[in-house]
């Protein structure tokens, strides 16, 4: 009798940076034998890769290993549970208490140790291993390895990980640790594996990406815009993004890569979190509404096609009416092509969390609606204010629809392109003729052009 191949189910929560992880995890227990189920009732091992950021998301993790029971319960399998990720890291061996389907927990610094934790928890042990070695995880890790059939032309590399801007609202300082950046080699050397594989767009992450500053070949310190510079010389890489930013880090140096380096897209996630300089001190966020806006003005002077995103938390404790006014009022003057809204969830052990002045509920509710509703009425303004124009997409995908191939426009907007013959992996030019609620439709460039402006009028 043949043993069976090991299959492995990671899901993941939060952030980007749990994405790249799970890719490492599969790396790091492909060495194993393990393969990749299609699902977790195919599984031998399930990951739960968790984010502790609200309370909604940490709380997934606990209806999620309720679910497992249930399952191993009607199909009578018990696939190994492990809890990964920054609730594993914040609730460690409380985990294992509160539920008794789970038989090992692992903190985001700790995968590398995985394949001895998997034996563990094999011989009974639910072992809990939540240090902080970010070097060694860096150091140790495998590095991607699938082909591009099963990981697409966009991928995502980890640059810089935790954080020390301790945000008074925020768990990230406590769940990742404290800020530390790889090596340029190290990122170099992934890259160009990545891109030998088919890969030509590269997304840097970090929670505090800007904050970059790892050791170059020169044996100094370099910013993330040297990186990118760097990067840029990669032949077969076409785009470069970076993400999450944050305002105090953003260096003179970076807003002239968005000037200056064409592979470096227009598109940038910058959160301010609130328009109220009040809530910002209270924040910890250490700039003011004025200095995002500064800011802002010089990145678009370098690159004034710029798409802009960010982060809005409504609800921060003591925020008043005065206050949330001042958060519709920044949306208006920053002019965002997107953002990402938030309901402050008190999170236990951030200083935010013990403050009196707690905002009810449904007034959260309430700021919450008002900011969304401006947000997509600004995201749907950008989206058709590139009707009529001519842009550059990167073709990812087939299409919805047949005859249709699908990709990303440089500001991250989704393009369905009709009648396209472009490749996967191609980057073509397209002309956007509609809007619909999520993607752009594109024609390819000088097809039929009074086609294209007659549709675009009708859409405008
Ligand atoms: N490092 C990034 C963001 C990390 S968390 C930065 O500094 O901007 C992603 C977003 O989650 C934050 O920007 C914030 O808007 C939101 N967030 C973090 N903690 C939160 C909390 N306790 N309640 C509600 N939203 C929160
Ligand atoms: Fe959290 Fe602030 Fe750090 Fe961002 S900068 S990860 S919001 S503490
Ligand atoms: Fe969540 Fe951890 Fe990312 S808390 S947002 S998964 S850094």
């Amino acid at each position: 009798m043949t043993a069976r191949t090991p299959k492995l189910f990671v899901k993941s929560y939060g952030c980007q940076m749990n994405v790249y992880d799970a890719e490492r995890m599969a790396d790091a227990l492909a060495p194993e034998g393990y393969v990749a189920a299609t699902s977790a009732e195919d599984a031998d091992l399930i990951v739960l890769n968790t984010c502790h950021i609200r309370e909604k998301a940490a709380e997934k993790v606990y209806s999620e290993l309720g679910r497992i029971r249930k399952m191993g319960e009607e199909n009578g399998r018990k696939p190994l549970v492990a809890v990964a990720g920054c609730v594993a890291q914040a609730e460690g061996a409380e985990i294992l208490k509160r539920s008794g389907v789970v038989d090992l927990v692992v903190g985001p610094q700790s995968y590398q140790r995985l394949p001895d934790l998997i034996a563990r928890a094999k011989a009974g042990q639910r072992p809990v291993d939540t240090e902080f070695a970010v070097e060694e995880k860096f150091s140790s890790l495998a590095t991607p390895a699938r082909p591009l059939a099963t990981r697409g032309v966009t991928a995502f590399v980890t640059v810089q990980e935790g954080c020390d801007k301790f945000c008074s609202f925020c768990v990230v300082p406590y769940t990742r640790g404290a800020e530390a950046s790889r090596s340029v080699a190290q990122i170099v050397a992934e890259t160009e594996r990545l891109v030998a594989q088919g890969v030509r767009e590269i997304t840097l992450l970090g929670q505090n990406v800007d904050a970059y500053h790892g050791a170059g070949p020169d044996g100094r310190d370099w910013s993330l815009a040297r990186l990118l510079y760097r990067l840029a010389e990669i032949d077969g890489l076409a785009r470069l993004r970076y993400t999450t930013s944050h305002p105090r880090d953003f260096g003179d140096d970076l807003i002239a890569a968005h000037r200056d380096c064409e592979k470096v897209m227009p598109y940038l996630h910058l959160p301010v979190q609130s328009g109220s300089d009040r809530i910002l001190k209270a924040m910890n966020r250490r700039h003011t509404a004025a200095d995002y806006l500064r800011l802002i003005e010089r990145i678009r002077d370098a690159r004034p096609d710029l798409a802009l995103s960010g982060d809005f938390i409504v609800g921060f404790p003591g925020e008043t009416d005065a206050d949330f006014d001042a958060t519709m009022q920044i949306v208006d003057a920053a002019g965002y092509a997107g953002a990402y809204t938030f309901k402050y969830s008190p999170r236990p052990g951030t200083p935010a969390a013990e403050r009196e002045t707690q905002v009810d509920e449904a007034v959260k509710n309430e700021r919450l609606q008002r900011l969304q509703a401006r947000i997509t009425e600004r995201q749907a303004a950008f989206q058709r204010s590139l009707v009529g124009r001519r842009i550059e997409v990167l073709v990812e995908r087939v299409g919805r629809h047949s005859g249709q191939m699908a990709g990303r426009s440089p500001y991250l907007s989704p393009v369905q392109i009709d009648g396209s013959a472009a490749a996967i992996g191609e980057v073509v030019e397209v002309d956007v003729v509609g809007v619909g609620p999520n993607s752009l439709f594109a024609a390819p460039a000088g097809g039929a052009r009074e086609d294209i402006r007659m549709l675009a009028e009708a859409t405008a």
